[in-house]
């Protein structure tokens, strides 16, 4: 079964709008997880736009499932990181002006401060992964660089909007999924992923969780964080979407 990790920096972001104290992405976090998530993810950005380092310390009391944290391989964080100790950190590429993490790391560019934040993870006793794209090469350096796994950026395939187009990113998933896989990494998958195509995603081979924000906590706001996880848990968990969700006609 495919784990269902839920970010919750969109909570914080509503609350940095007007720096109050609510919405809180610790209360988010908590309901999300009795409603069925796997995992809860939190991005500690350099500009703190949205979760603080606050967020990170009481996520880390109070998470009883497993705690995943977004980070740029920047000195204050990673000494954040490394002090807080999620179970799991991930590294992405961060750009100031950028709305969301727009790419994935480039291992070849990077590969010297990259090495030294793994290097501080692990000896913090942080499992380090990598956010990349759907790229065998990428892959390959991922490993030689001694990630214990990669999630994958599924931005590409979540923009297609014609039947080759998705089929040609979910083959470019599967085959850096195969790749990691033979490497020994284990394969995560995020980022523009919803409730109707996140089903296709879910048979990459080798792939064993998922990591979604924007679309729970966009739908969040309609039917409450409870509701909208239990259904995004229903869909990931029991790989077969709801009529509700599923795109295929009869
Ligand atoms: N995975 C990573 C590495 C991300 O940076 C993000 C965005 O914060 C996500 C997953 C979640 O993406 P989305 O909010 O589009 O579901």
């Amino acid at each position: 079964m495919v784990r269902l990790g839920v970010n919750v920096d969109h909570v914080a972001t509503l609350r940095q709008a007007r720096k109050a104290r609510d919405p809180d992405p610790v209360t988010a976090a908590m309901i999300a997880e009795l409603a069925g998530a796997d995992n809860i993810t939190a991005h500690l950005r350099e500009d703190r736009r949205h979760i603080q380092e606050r967020d990170v310390r009481l996520l880390r009391e109070l998470v009883k499932s497993s705690l995943n944290l977004e980070l740029a391989s920047s000195e204050d964080v990673l000494a954040c990181a490394c002090d807080v100790r999620p179970d799991t950190a991930c590294l992405v590429p961060e750009r100031r002006e950028e709305l969301t993490t727009e790419g994935g790391l480039d291992l070849k560019a990077n590969r010297r401060a990259v090495e030294r934040a793994i290097e501080r993870l692990r000896k913090a006793g942080v499992r380090p992964g990598l956010f990349i794209d759907p790229d065998v090469a990428q892959v390959r350096a991922a490993a030689e660089l001694g990630a214990t796994h990669i999630e994958l950026h599924t931005g590409a395939y979540a923009r297609c909007r014609q039947p080759d187009d998705i089929l040609r990113e979910l083959g470019k998933l599967n085959a850096a999924a195969v790749q990691a896989n033979r490497r020994g990494l284990a394969v995560h998958a995020g980022h523009g992923l919803d409730y109707r195509n996140v089903q296709a995603v879910l048979s990459t081979s080798f792939l064993e969780e998922v990591n979604i924000g924007h679309a729970i906590i966009a739908r969040a706001i309609f039917v409450g964080i409870e509701e909208a996880v239990r259904e995004m848990s229903a869909v990931v968990h029991d790989a077969g979407a709801p009529e509700e969700w599923s795109d295929t006609e009869d």
